[in-house]
């Protein structure tokens, strides 16, 4: 492990006013997302997607890392240069979804455990040769009213820190992803007590496996009431409850925590990182790590239409200066 190699590459991604595309959906996701706009999922649509995002100009001004699935590592731009040295020759670092999903729980009712460890170090060997340089790791919880359960959060955690631990080995940024769903009844305060439990346990976890925090970065979900609760939250109130949250389980020594929307409008992902922002210096840099919120209106531009490209590449880059601003608390809709 170079601690430096793995610092720079943090510090890298938290160039201030810019965040991650999360570009990383697995075969499985993007066929959802391609039949939200009645386009079939074959490799050459998903190439073509891929490379209508990729290729926008000027979003590197706002985007510094991108997060590819496996296939896309290897797939190239239409012009042949492949994906990951397109976004390296404009200054974003390429990184990649390393986890097998998640999995049912052994012995669980209805949890899961993020699968992906047999055989990473080797993978991880294949990556960095490819040009990534950072990774990602998801780990899924879910709030009901038993759960999750203290073996969901520990198994979790524990993976996490094993993946994070064989990332940093290969001097590969881990981003350490603890998601907990918005799906589901739960207040803001339920919210805000289970993640902190899990954060809680994902720094343990990562310290007893000697991880280093300044060479990685947190992707942790906001504090958000259920999207079916009846008492959504203000983004005043989403914005000081996700901080506190942080602040009491998030070292210092982390130098970035990079937010996944996990399903809030793109309007909402873009307010509350901007109020987050707004508060004031925090211990770590704060940005977005967005799938959904940064792709949604160019996925729904696009519609699989070569002459749809330029308006879809407006509304990625849109999405992109939008959450850039708010990455500074200097957005204003
Ligand atoms: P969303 O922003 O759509 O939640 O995706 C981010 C991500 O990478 C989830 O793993």
């Amino acid at each position: 492990m170079n601690p430096e190699t793995l610092k720079n590459t943090a510090h890298e991604i938290m160039s201030p006013g810019k965040g991650i595309l999360a570009a990383d959906e697995s075969t499985g996701t993007i066929a959802k997302r391609l039949a939200s706009i009645d386009v079939e999922s074959t490799e050459a649509n998903r190439q073509a997607y891929r490379n209508l995002l990729f290729t926008t100009d000027g979003v590197e001004n706002y985007i510094s890392g991108v997060i590819l699935f496996e296939e896309t590592l290897f797939q190239s731009a239409d012009d042949g240069t492949p994906f990951a040295k397109v976004l390296a020759d404009k200054g974003v670092v390429p990184g990649i979804k390393v986890d097998k999903g998640a999995k049912p729980l052994a012995l669980a009712s209805d949890e899961k455990i993020t699968e992906g460890l047999d055989g990473l170090r080797e993978r991880l060997a294949e990556y960095a040769k490819a040009g990534a340089r950072f990774a990602k790791w998801r780990g899924v919880i879910d709030i009901t009213d038993e759960q999750p359960s203290d073996y969901c959060i520990d198994t979790n955690a524990h993976a996490l820190a094993r993946y994070a631990a064989l990332c940093q080995e290969a001097d590969i940024v881990p981003i350490v992803e603890p998601e907990v769903l918005m799906d589901g009844e739960h207040d803001i305060a339920t919210c805000e007590r289970v993640t902190g439990r899990v954060l809680k346990k994902v720094f343990e976890a990562l310290d007893g496996q000697n991880v280093l925090l300044e060479g990685m970065l947190l992707k942790p979900n906001m504090v958000i009431a259920g999207k079916k609760s009846q008492k959504q939250a203000s983004v005043d109130e989403v914005a000081d409850a996700t901080l506190r949250c942080l602040r009491r389980h998030v070292p210092a020594a982390v130098p970035g925590i990079v937010f996944l929307s996990g399903g809030q409008s793109d309007e909402l992902a873009t307010a509350h990182l901007n109020a987050m922002n707004q508060r004031g210096e925090q211990p770590w840099g704060l940005s977005f790590s967005y799938g959904r919120a940064l792709q949604a209106p160019a996925l729904a531009a696009w519609q699989g239409k070569p002459e749809n490209v330029e308006v879809a590449q407006k509304a990625y880059h849109k999405r992109a200066k939008n959450n850039g601003a708010a990455a500074q608390g200097s957005y204003s809709s």
